[in-house]
């Protein structure tokens, strides 16, 4: 991966939430092409047990249906038992 340039303020954002021992919920916005997808991926490479992308001009039905066949893959490969990988390290799921 091409290595991350700058973001030094929402590189902090996003490892404060790392370290917390609670749960967060972040939202990242800002227009097109800025960097978002990027900042998460580079930040969370080693955290991220799920990563869905929605998909360009679908319908709510199609994104839907989009979600749930990830979710089942990731299922089938074995994300299955959240909890035991959370008692370990903290994970990171991704809704693009
Ligand atoms: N901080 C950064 N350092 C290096 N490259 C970056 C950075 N932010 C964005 N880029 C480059 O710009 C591209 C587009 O960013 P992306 O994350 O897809 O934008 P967004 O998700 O906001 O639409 C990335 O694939 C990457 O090549
Ligand atoms: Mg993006």
């Amino acid at each position: 991966m091409e290595l991350l340039i700058g973001r030094i303020a929402e590189k902090k954002i996003l490892s404060e939430a790392l370290a917390s021992s609670s749960l967060e919920l972040l939202a990242v916005f800002g227009r097109r092409r800025v960097g978002k997808t990027f900042l998460i991926r580079s930040v969370f490479r080693k955290q991220l047990i799920f990563e869905l992308s929605g998909v360009h001009d679908a319908n709510a039905s199609e994104q839907l249906l989009n979600f749930s066949k990830a979710i089942a893959d990731a299922l089938g490969s074995g994300l299955t038992p959240a909890a035991p990988i959370l008692k370990k390290r903290k994970a990171v799921i991704f809704l693009d």
